[in-house]
């Protein structure tokens, strides 16, 4: 799809490209065209060819942290079913920072190839390959899910012993975390930036940085599962440090003409924890380091929170921080019908929607909305021609 940019906003280089002619007919009056769902869209040098992303989603399927045909076929699929952006899952930055074993890792150079080929494919189909880099802190050295997802308590079991913040673990029957000290953390901020600089080498144009879902960076934000007293502890300010000290690492290696997302949990949904005040804050600092989108969803940080699951349940708060820290939003969580995505956009909520089971069930989502709201499906080239064959 051609991409004519009709705007550079003030808003770090963002522009927007209505491509399609679609269901926001433009009018000519307006200063600004409308966006939607299968508007273009700019940040940085990076052209987005519509507003869908495939949601990261561990695949648990790496042997030492490898990418191997499954994550190719897995990522290359919803590719060529027409997203804009395909974000590979939660990938370790460290091998002790995988939540399984059977996590993607970028620890070391070996990483690199087999990520390599599944960018390159990404790429050749008209989305940009994208790459969520992560530590699980103590949410580390647990079976899968389809074991049942229990920690792995014991070398003998596979498993090993958990960085965190604070001793404290996630499950209270869990053993203690070791918290990490100063040279841990400064250890934790070079393995980020080396996984960075891997997955540049291996061709991805957007890197995210996992700071959800009571994971590591996630960990230090919050309250509950933070109760240091050094610089990293208490204040908001000193919970926010670590995670931004590393924003501003990849940010520092990362080619300016290249996006940066953040994905955060606007709410811990526990009382006294990380809220969506906090993350309107924490945005707002991030957009200072030069984080182009927060990547908005919830929860993930203590194993008894109370969160009402529902449709789009999260898009509320990707408009808060939208619009109270003035950052693009990204918009996740039960979002499975195309209208429905429209509606986030063309409202104003968010600037992307990310799919995550709904795209599971249905590599095609993409294509099959563009198909609902007549606009020509971006289908492979080796597809589209066949049915423009049929249909004379
Ligand atoms: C199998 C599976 C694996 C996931 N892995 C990740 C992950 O690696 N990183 C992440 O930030 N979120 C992960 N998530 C959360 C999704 O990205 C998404 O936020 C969540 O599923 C809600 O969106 P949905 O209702 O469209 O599925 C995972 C979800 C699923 C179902």
């Amino acid at each position: 799809m051609a991409h004519e940019p009709t705007q550079t906003h003030d808003d770090g280089g963002v522009s927007n490209a209505k491509a399609h002619g679609g269901i926001a007919d433009s009018d000519h009056d307006r200063e600004f065209p409308e966006d939607d769902l299968f508007s273009g869209l700019t940040v940085r040098d990076v052209s987005f060819r519509n507003r869908i992303v495939m949601s990261p989603m561990c695949q648990y399927s790496s042997e030492e942290g490898l990418a191997n045909d499954w994550h190719l076929v897995h990522l290359g699929s919803r590719a060529a079913g027409g997203v804009a952006l395909v974000m590979v899952e939660a990938t370790a930055v460290t091998r002790d920072g995988r939540i399984s074993p059977g996590d993607m890792g970028i620890w070391g150079e070996q990483h690199v190839e087999p990520l390599a080929r599944i960018a390159r494919f990404v790429e050749t189909q008209g989305a940009v390959a994208g790459i969520q880099l992560a530590h699980a802190g103590r949410k580390a050295s647990c079976e899968p899910p389809w074991k049942g997802g229990h920690r792995l308590r014991t070398p003998e079991s596979g498993g090993w012993t958990v960085v965190a913040p604070s001793a404290e673990p996630f499950n209270e029957d869990d053993p203690l975390s070791e918290p990490l000290d100063e040279a841990g953390i400064d250890g934790i901020t070079d393995a980020f930036e080396a996984a960075a600089r891997r997955a540049l080498a291996a061709g991805f144009r957007v890197i995210e940085l996992h700071s959800a879902h009571g994971y590591l960076l996630h960990q230090f934000l919050s309250p509950l599962s933070n109760h240091r007293t050094d610089q990293y502890g208490g204040s908001l300010e000193n919970r926010m440090r670590l995670p931004l000290r590393i924003a501003r690492r990849l940010r520092d290696l990362v080619p300016a003409g290249l996006p940066l997302f953040v994905r955060i949990s606007a709410t811990d949904w526990a009382d006294g924890g990380w809220d969506i005040n906090q993350s309107v804050v924490f945005a707002r600092h991030l957009k200072e380091v030069g984080v182009d989108l927060i990547d908005v969803s919830s929860g993930g940080l203590v194993p008894k929170a109370h969160i009402p699951v529902g449709k789009g349940f999260q898009v509320t708060f990707a408009r808060k921080i939208r619009d109270g820290a003035g950052i693009m939003t990204g918009a996740v969580g039960l979002i499975t019908e195309p209208r429905h995505a429209n509606e986030i956009v063309t409202g104003g909520d968010a600037d992307l929607i990310f799919v995550g089971r709904e795209l599971l069930r249905d590599p095609y989502w993409a294509l099959k909305a563009q198909h609902e709201f007549d606009v020509e499906p971006a289908w492979p080239l080796a597809y589209g021609h066949a049915f423009k064959r049929r249909t004379k």
